[in-house]
């Protein structure tokens, strides 16, 4: 068999127009632009508006991702999105994707490993294509949070927002480019920790036997010493697996959830500031899609450059955890 591995040739986003400042949310709830700044690191989050879907989002992004790979909606082989939030249980948004797009040749499925759902789409699509299965793969993440939040809980409705990303991966011989290595782990022991209660078939009620609101519920903290430690151990994972060490990294591309949390990550690693991208104050959590979001605006920026080693790394809910080792092409 072929010598095979996978390569992103196109990066898209999308996001809503409307922005929610942290000065919004002081009119909101019992907050302050300072508390958020300073214990979270966002400024605002973009929010969808009712006309606007989670498959919206992911097309916009999409269509941005295959032009910049300059192929056609025809040519890609499969639609991977990583959500959680979907404009509905079924049909997936990667069927209505590939309805928008004209993607006629394209298998479709939503993934659903809450803020790592990227890494975990793009696992997917880097063992389809080293098969040699596959040969284009659209990943895309996309989510609309804002639609599953208690506007009175402080604790939560300040740290997420609405988008979406997505990367083109396509097959490459070229030995030592591309995806280079990948970790994915999960410990369902934590589930409790953050949940979504009423969003599938199960029905949740308070004490008093009335349904219970379907909105995000945290242990903040909990979330916040796991998320450090995971993704700590997962960029560890990838660079050994792919023989590299820290000092290697040019960029790390950390899930956005606080600014906090990846500086936590990063000083672990011993990774200088200017190896860490964050755009969290723009944007929030925008849950599975931080990653591509940040890796699009990475690559528009000029912050990554050919033959640059990227470490993509995030944490979610289940929990989940996964990160990449790239070497970009
Ligand atoms: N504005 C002002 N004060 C707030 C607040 C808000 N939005 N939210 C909480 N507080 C208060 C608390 O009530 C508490 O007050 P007290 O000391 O009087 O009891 C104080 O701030 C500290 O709360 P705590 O929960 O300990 O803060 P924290 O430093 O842990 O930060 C999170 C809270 C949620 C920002 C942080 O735990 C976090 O980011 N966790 C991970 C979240 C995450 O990433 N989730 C998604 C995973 S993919």
């Amino acid at each position: 068999m072929q010598n095979l591995s996978a390569k992103i040739i196109g990066v898209g986003m999308s996001v809503p127009e409307k922005r929610l400042t942290n000065f919004d949310l002081e009119k909101m709830v019992d907050t302050s632009d300072e508390w958020i700044s300073k214990r979270v690191g966002i400024k605002e989050r973009r929010v969808a508006e009712e006309n606007e879907y989670n498959s919206t989002f992911a097309t916009a992004a999409a269509k941005d991702a295959i032009e910049m790979a300059g192929l056609t909606p025809e040519e890609i082989d499969f639609i991977i999105v990583g959500t959680t939030t979907g404009d509905t249980a079924y049909p997936s948004v990667a069927c209505i994707v590939q309805n928008n797009l004209g993607a006629v040749n394209a298998a479709v499925v939503d993934v659903a490993a809450a803020c790592t759902g990227f890494i975990y789409g793009a696992g997917i699509a880097w063992s389809m294509i080293k098969s040699g299965l596959m040969k284009n793969i659209l990943v895309i993440a996309s989510e609309v949070n804002t639609a599953m939040i208690d506007w009175h809980d402080r604790d939560t409705c300040i740290l997420f927002g609405d988008g979406a990303g997505a990367a083109v991966f396509t097959a490459t011989e070229e030995t030592g480019t591309g995806v280079l290595s990948m970790e994915l782990g999960g410990d369902g022991s934590c589930q409790e920790l953050l949940v979504m209660p009423n969003s599938g078939s199960r029905k949740y009620t308070n004490p008093d036997g009335t349904p219970m609101m379907r909105a995000i519920q945290m242990t903040g903290n909990e979330v916040f010493k796991n998320a450090v430690r995971r993704m700590n151990e997962a960029a560890l994972a990838v660079l050994k697996k792919a023989g590299l060490s820290n000092e290697d990294v040019d960029l790390l591309i950390a899930h956005q959830a606080n600014i906090r949390i990846i500086d936590a990550v990063a000083k672990r690693l011993k990774l200088s500031p200017e190896k860490v991208y964050i755009n969290i104050q723009k944007y929030g959590n925008t849950s599975a899609a931080t990653i591509p979001i940040a890796l699009c605006e990475a690559v528009q920026e000029g912050r990554v450059k050919s033959g640059d080693l990227l470490v993509v790394d995030a944490f979610g809910a289940g929990l989940t955890w996964g990160a990449m080792a790239i070497r970009w092409a």
